[in-house]
């Protein structure tokens, strides 16, 4: 690419930053995985369970409003406290990438999906809480719960996917690759 195509690209949209000096101190960290087995994050290994957990969730307050039999109840309690627990899990790991890693820490979109995500674990907690107070809390605050924890599940998704295939984060897992 030639100096001249250079200048065709704006300015915060530049690998360099160009002279923007916040993007280019943004540019300037990697952005390797500091919490990895064997070269693979483990943060995006463990987000596959509070995402299924929760949608079963929504699935199971779904069936037990549709057909009024417990199991369904149940099914729900253990699905969200199953939500919960994978997804502190989940968060922990997270959270050490984008305290170590400075080229994830600088990055504004890490923090976007941080916020999201303990959002999310907010509303599974509560969601857990108000079942194992009163497991009969299911319709319709436990429903309106799930459905607000889907809405956020996929916010959090969707952010986390930003920070992989838009800002490469945990993708160079290695200076040797
Ligand atoms: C609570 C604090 C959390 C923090 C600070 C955090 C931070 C991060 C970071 C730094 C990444 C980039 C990949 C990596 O370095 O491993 C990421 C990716 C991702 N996160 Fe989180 N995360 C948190 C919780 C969650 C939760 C609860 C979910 C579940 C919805 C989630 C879903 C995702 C997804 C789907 C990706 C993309 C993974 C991929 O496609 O490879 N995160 N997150």
């Amino acid at each position: 690419m030639t100096e001249t195509d250079k200048d065709q690209i704006p300015e915060e949209e530049r690998e360099d930053g160009g002279t923007n000096p916040v993007m280019a101190e943004v540019g300037a960290h990697d952005t390797q995985s500091a919490i990895a087995l064997v070269g693979h994050p483990i943060h995006a290994m463990m987000v596959h369970f509070p995402i299924a957990f929760a949608a079963g969730t929504l699935a199971a307050d779904v069936f037990y409003w549709w057909t009024g039999d417990p199991f369904w109840q149940r099914v729900g309690l253990w699905a969200v406290g199953g939500a919960f627990a994978s997804g502190v899990a989940a968060g922990i790991a997270g959270t050490a990438e984008l305290l170590l890693v400075k080229g994830i820490r600088v990055r504004v979109a890490s923090w976007t999906h941080a916020i999201a995500a303990m959002t999310l674990l907010s509303i599974l907690a509560a969601n857990w809480g108000v079942r194992l107070v009163d497991a009969d809390n299911v319709l319709p605050h436990g429903l309106g719960l799930s459905v607000l924890a889907m809405i956020f599940t996929g916010l959090a998704g969707w952010h986390g996917g930003k920070l992989v295939f838009d800002h490469g984060v945990g993708i160079i897992v290695s200076p040797k690759q």
